[in-house]
């Protein structure tokens, strides 16, 4: 076990993610084998372990492998908190838990950030009988499908995302438990449409259903809005996504600067408990 040469990789059959097998993350890692992990995550944007049992501190250590915890900017929650807790709990039945239990819509985490998050790692305790499925889509598989004259035309363009937990744009319906909802609108950033990502240099279109809001330089603003609805459409095709059926005991870690991700409702009665860090992103170019 935790032997660089009993590591196992099995790629699921959708657009992204491994399962990796072999190893027991409550157990000491050498650093070649770690090395290796962040590389697969690289690799296949969604990685994942089954029949872990780790505690709150080796989950928030296993996160800081993948990068330090997300530092936070003034007046820009996440999830509506300012106080960015280093793990929060994602949960339709406990007293701080939150995202409630609906249907959440495609998106990146924390899109409007000048420095969206680079993934994030769930552990998943209680899960629902069915429903609570999360799935997640290759942005990097929809830039290389876009026709060549629209990759073309949107070589130099930039494009800003809305906080939904902040301001007049607030999902409330999004919430649950003890979510919070910040009163003032985050200040607006806008980002590369097509962006490098910054391990692997492959080409993403950084486009999410849910809060990308505005492409900028494109002189006519009607026709920029229905060129974001086209690449709306174009990034939440089905052929793009894995769907990943939850197991208690699972550990997940996703790259959210090549993916997007969208949550199934949890059926009324059903219990989710999950855990949740975050890992710092960089500035997207
Ligand atoms: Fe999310």
């Amino acid at each position: 076990m935790n032997r660089l040469r009993d590591l196992e990789i099995k790629p699921t059959q959708s657009a992204l993610g491994a399962e990796i097998i072999g190893t027991d993350l409550s157990q000491p890692m050498p650093g070649e084998l770690i090395h290796r992990l962040i590389k697969l995550w690289e690799k296949y944007h969604v990685i994942f372990f089954r029949g872990q049992s780790v505690s709150p501190e080796r989950h928030i250590q296993i996160s800081q492998w993948f990068g330090p915890r997300h530092a936070g900017y003034e007046n820009m929650p996440i999830l509506g908190d300012s106080t960015q807790p280093e793990m929060i709990t994602i949960s339709n039945v406990e007293s701080d838990g939150l995202l409630g239990g609906g249907y959440i819509e495609p998106h990146q985490d924390g899109a409007y950030l000048p420095t969206p998050l680079a993934g994030a790692m769930m552990r998943a305790v209680e899960v629902p009988e069915s429903g609570g499925d999360t799935s997640w889509s290759n942005l990097i598989l929809a830039y290389q499908e876009l026709p060549v004259m629209l990759k073309r035309k949107i070589r130099n363009l930039r494009v800003t995302a809305t906080n939904i937990y902040a301001g007049k744009t607030s999902r409330t319906d999004l919430g649950g438990g003890k979510q919070f909802f910040a009163p003032d609108e985050s200040p607006v950033y806008a980002h590369p449409l097509v962006r490098v990502h910054p391990a692997t240099g492959k080409k993403i279109l950084w486009v999410s259903p849910l809060n990308s809001e505005r492409i900028e330089g494109v002189r006519n603003q009607i026709e920029a809005n229905a060129l974001l609805d086209t690449l709306k459409r174009h990034v939440d095709q089905d052929h793009l996504y894995y769907r990943h059926r939850w197991e208690a005991g699972d550990i997940l870690i996703w790259d959210n600067r090549c993916c997007n991700h969208k949550r199934d409702a949890i059926p009324e009665g059903q219990r989710r408990v999950f855990y949740r860090t975050v890992i710092g992103g960089s500035r997207p170019f």
